[in-house]
């Protein structure tokens, strides 16, 4: 699996600690940068056309996470991916996920109990962590206590690195895991096949676009994708979400004394940190961008963060407004590929947000903690966010 960072480690570090001022400056170099031997588009209308334009840029061939076959919706292109995603986007609409919100704020509120009378939390591994676990359990109806499984899974699919240096150690530990996940699911989808519910698993079982639906085997590898688009992702923005915000108490009295401020809060959070700060791509077709070749096999990378810092797009990109609207950040990425799991990312972090400044309306990072910012694989994210109540 190729998961190489495409700079330098030190520019890295960088990058993951103040992604504003890099890519602010990586742009200043021009709209497509080659960075350690990758090509980095950079300016909007650049990273808008390498998301879309499929005849160049395609998402299939990329890396195959230790399976045969390609992960559905992600690794594929029209006309097959459009008719996945017109299977699955119904089904994890804003109404649907809707649903979930009671029990996600009944779960946010458990694990804001466990630590509130200590008067400082480890917010990361306390809340960033299980609250999109958790979410995921119940959209697809499993039992929580199997998500320590699924956390391990998606560790060691998206990080075997983490788990061995040996390169050929690494694929069979992806192996393992991705057999694992593939006999685990397999059962799943017996069950719901024999006893449907209300769950994502029994939807895609349902759905059918044109009288064709999905197979077990492509509900399988939808099943695959969830929990590596879905927990790093939600768990990152919370975390350094959290750490952004303690060190603002203007913020804070915002967030605590007007939640109704909160969805616009959580838009300009989406773009303030950027998780995925860039979006791979591989090259189909000889095409180039602003003078910039690109041949068949290379890889492209689109910024969406650098998009999201750009002043042809913003207004003053690089100030924290809580109020921002309209706000058209491709935190989620643009076109066909746009995150299917956007509406309940939103919702998991309007409801952190929501019930952590409900309760806890004060707070900072704690005294003598030094944050270290990390951005693995091209999700920025921080390896523990302790936190104190003023
Ligand atoms: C803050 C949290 C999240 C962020 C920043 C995020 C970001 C993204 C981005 C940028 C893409 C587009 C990838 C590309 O074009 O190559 C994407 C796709 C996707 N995301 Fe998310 N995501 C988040 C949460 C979730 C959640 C909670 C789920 C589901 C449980 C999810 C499921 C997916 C899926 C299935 C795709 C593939 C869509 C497709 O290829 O058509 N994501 N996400």
């Amino acid at each position: 699996m190729d998961k190489a960072a495409f700079l330098p480690p030190g520019s890295v570090r960088a990058r993951a600690e103040d992604p504003r001022a890099y890519l602010t400056a990586l742009r200043a170099q021009g709209k497509v940068v080659v960075d350690a031997g990758e090509k980095v588009v950079l300016d909007p209308a650049g990273v808008e056309r390498v998301l879309t334009d499929f005849a160049h840029f395609s998402c299939n061939g990329s890396n195959f996470y230790g399976r045969s076959r390609a992960i559905i919706p992600q690794q594929t292109d029209p006309p097959l991916h459009t008719r996945y995603r017109r299977l699955l986007t119904p089904l994890m609409s804003v109404r649907r996920m809707a649903v979930l919100e009671p029990e996600l704020v009944a779960r946010t509120n458990a694990c804001i109990d466990g630590f509130i009378g200590r008067g400082w939390c480890e917010a990361r591994a306390e809340l960033a962590v299980p609250v999109p676990g958790i979410s995921l359990m119940n959209l697809l109806g499993l039992p929580v206590e199997d998500l320590p499984f699924f956390m391990d899974f998606k560790d060691a699919i998206l990080r075997p690195r983490a788990l061995s240096d040996d390169v050929d150690e690494q694929l069979r530990i992806q192996r393992e895991f991705a057999d694992a996940s593939t006999r685990y699911f397999t059962e799943v989808i017996a069950k719901r096949r024999a006893a449907p519910g209300d769950d994502l698993i029994s939807g895609m079982m349902a759905a059918d676009v044109d009288g064709v639906k999905l197979t077990d085997d492509e509900i399988l590898d939808v099943c695959f994708q969830l929990p590596m688009a879905g927990l790093d992702t939600v768990t990152a923005t919370i975390a350094l979400g959290l750490i952004f915000f303690a060190g603002r108490p203007d913020l804070q009295d915002v967030l605590a004394s007007r939640p109704e401020m909160v969805e616009s809060a959580v838009e300009e959070l989406l773009r303030w940190e950027t998780p995925n700060t860039a979006l791979k791509r591989q090259v189909a077709q000889e095409t180039e961008i602003e003078g910039c070749p690109f041949h068949p096999g290379e890889r492209a990378l689109a910024s969406i963060g650098a998009a999201n810092y750009d002043p042809s797009r913003f207004e003053r990109p690089l100030e924290f407004d809580i109020a921002r609207a309209p706000n058209r950040h491709m935190t989620f990425g643009t076109g066909q590929h746009t995150c299917l799991g956007n509406h309940l990312a939103r919702l998991e972090l309007r409801v952190v947000l929501r019930e952590w400044h409900k309760r806890i309306p004060r707070y900072r990072v704690k005294a003598g903690a030094v944050i270290a910012y990390s951005d693995d694989n091209m999700t920025r994210t921080v390896a523990e966010a302790p936190l104190e109540w003023v």
